[in-house]
């Protein structure tokens, strides 16, 4: 062990009465949290067993170590020896879950370096699931200014093929623990992006943004708790509103039609089936028409949030509580 690390490694030994490591004591769950990954564990774990874990043959050992290097070295940037290449080597772990937990811990480092060390994980060969939890994982708050403002990793190209083949399927769960963000004008820009970016602005007006075919949102701020707001939009059909609610049309021989009626005449019904499109009109004649009753399915769409990553969709809670940053949160009433 070289002199610099045995000395840290006693001086923060003898710091502080240290928990053991997660080599030794796996946790319950030994698979790392691939949405909560600043889950903060009480005490930092011991460096040296941070570096002895990382060497372990068992990749979910070697996932919690690289999670614990990630916070352990946001702490205290001179404690852990190598830190930024044991990240890189990380990042190139022949184990998925690994390369993962890199960008995770990057994330939680959040420095220029620290980034830098993990860009092989966005170059590796990804299924469109992996490609999505790398993208969520990219773009941490911490992380973004590495990569959004200029290119001098050149990930720019990577990151435009992972987008093109992401998949994500996001949870109640898994959102409702993300943080949101108090609204500067930043976030209220990003937010309006993802607005846009998840197709809101089809159906919904906010700030002068979009058209108005679906329900206002002014004031929703006011009505739902970030999670209830979360969970209207990840599921729809819960609660509906009156605003835009389609008939659900059953015909004679046998067709089902959910859609809105625009305009009905003595022998002809118009029927728009997608409220984001005027064009989509079905016409029947009152005579085929079976049975109608209110529809139970909302007319917006399941899985407009799988276009975002987490970071997006806190930020679009955000755009969507201050009214597009036209209401100011008591929160950020100190920005200026
Ligand atoms: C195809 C049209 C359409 C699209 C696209 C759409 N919505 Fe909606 N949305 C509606 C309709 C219609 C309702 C009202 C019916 C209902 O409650 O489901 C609604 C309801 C809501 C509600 C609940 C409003 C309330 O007062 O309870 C929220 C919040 C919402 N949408 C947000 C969004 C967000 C955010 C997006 C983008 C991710 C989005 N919507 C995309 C049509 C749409």
């Amino acid at each position: 062990m070289p002199l610099s690390r045995l000395a840290a490694v006693t001086l923060l030994t003898i710091l502080s009465g240290l928990p053991s490591a997660s080599s030794q004591a796996p946790p319950a769950n030994p698979q790392p949290s691939q949405t909560e990954p600043s889950d903060q564990r009480a005490e930092l774990v011991r460096p040296d067993r941070i570096l002895q874990a990382l060497e372990s043959a068992d990749s979910s050992v070697r996932c919690d170590a690289v999670l614990d290097l990630g916070r352990c070295h946001a702490k205290h940037p001179n404690l852990i020896p190598g830190a930024i290449e044991s990240l890189r080597r990380s990042a190139n772990d022949p184990s998925f879950d690994v390369a993962l937990a890199s960008v995770q811990s990057a994330g939680l480092v959040g420095s220029f370096q620290a980034f830098g060390a993990i860009t092989d994980a966005l170059r590796r060969p990804l299924s469109a699931t992996q490609a999505g939890l790398i993208l969520d994982a990219i773009d941490a708050p911490t992380l973004r200014p590495f990569w959004k403002t200029s290119d001098p990793f050149r990930v720019s190209a990577p990151l435009a093929e992972l987008r093109s083949i992401a998949t994500r399927e996001h949870t109640l769960e898994a959102l409702a623990a993300i943080s949101i963000p108090p609204a500067s004008p930043a976030v209220i820009n990003s937010g309006r992006e993802a607005f846009v970016t998840a197709r809101c602005d089809a159906c919904h007006r906010v700030a002068g943004y979009g058209r108005a075919a679906g329900p206002d949102l002014r004031g929703i701020g006011m009505c739902y708790s970030n999670t209830e707001l979360i969970r209207h939009i990840l599921q729809p059909s819960i609660d509906l509103h009156d605003v835009g609610r389609f008939d659900r049309f059953l015909t004679v021989d046998g067709r089902v039609i959910t859609g809105h009626v625009v305009s009905s005449e003595s022998d002809q019904l118009h029927i728009q089936t997608d409220l984001s499109n005027p064009d989509s009109v079905v016409i029947l004649d009152p005579k085929e028409v079976e049975q109608r009753s209110p529809s139970t399915v909302s007319p917006m769409p399941l899985g407009l949030l799988n276009s975002l990553t987490p970071t997006q969709v806190a930020e679009l809670v955000t755009f969507l509580r201050s009214d597009g940053g036209q209401l100011a949160p008591p929160d950020a009433s100190h920005e200026h």
